[in-house]
């Protein structure tokens, strides 16, 4: 019997996975988590972003589910690191802003919907961490992406903070709102994500449940780096 094939356990870099509602601080998390350890951090819901984007962008119907799954199979994605963060890029061309605006992510919740687009895309994703040393971030990473993930987060934040941190980050975009608007929109989602047919968002039975309410970025990052250091 051979132990040491290419995709050995023996020889394979741990996975983190994290999951939570849309604004409970896990893409900041994660992508530090991932820096600190020298792992890659994969934005699942960045890929969900990019689809949706061009679909918008191209006239796609978003019910149109084979012809999005389709797409899914091809599209030209790829993540680059910079100093100012992780970009992302389709076609060679830089999205990174373009899938954060409001129209993208109005749309996104009924594309990632789709059970053929959600077979493409987590396909495209386990090949991504097939070497692991990565941190994973989205809505499935602990429940179907990465169900072996050596570390699995589930990150939970209060609706009011939640709708507090999106706008922010609108406004740091240039992009104007209020704090209704957002805490519409953010139950609109988790509702949406967490009652889909195809891969609801669920706390998986492994997971270490973080509640970033009342917790500072770098709180967050220290308590999963420690608890994956004390899962050895
Ligand atoms: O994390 P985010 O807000 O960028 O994710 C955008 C959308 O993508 C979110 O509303 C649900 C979807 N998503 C998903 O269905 N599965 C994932 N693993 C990640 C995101």
């Amino acid at each position: 019997m051979n132990n040491l094939s290419h995709n050995s356990p023996i020889e394979r870099g741990k996975v983190i996975a994290i999951d939570g509602p849309a604004g409970s601080g896990k893409s900041t998390t994660a992508k530090i988590v991932a820096e600190r350890l020298g792992y890659t951090y994969l934005d699942t819901g960045a890929m969900y972003r990019a689809l949706t984007y061009y679909a918008l962008e191209n006239k796609i119907n978003p019910a149109d589910e084979k012809e999005l799954a389709e797409i899914a199979e091809q599209l030209p994605l790829e993540f680059r690191r910079k100093d100012s963060g992780n970009l992302v890029f389709l076609n060679g061309q830089d999205i990174s802003s373009q899938i954060r605006t409001p129209e993208v992510t109005k749309n996104v919740s009924e594309i990632s919907a789709h059970f053929l687009v959600r077979q493409a895309m987590v396909a495209k994703q386990k090949e991504f961490g097939k070497n692991g040393s990565i941190v994973a971030e989205g809505r499935d990473t602990t429940t179907v992406v990465f169900p072996d993930a050596d570390l699995k987060i589930y990150m939970d934040a209060s609706v009011k903070e939640r709708a507090k941190r999106r706008l922010l980050d609108l406004s740091n975009m240039g992009i104007e709102s209020d704090l209704s608007e957002q805490e519409r929109d953010i139950n609109r989602r988790d509702k949406f994500d967490s009652q889909r047919e195809h891969s609801p968002l669920t706390i998986a039975e492994d997971a270490v449940v973080i509640d970033t309410t009342n917790l500072t970025i770098e709180k967050q990052v220290d308590r999963i780096v420690e608890l994956f250091q004390a899962a050895g």
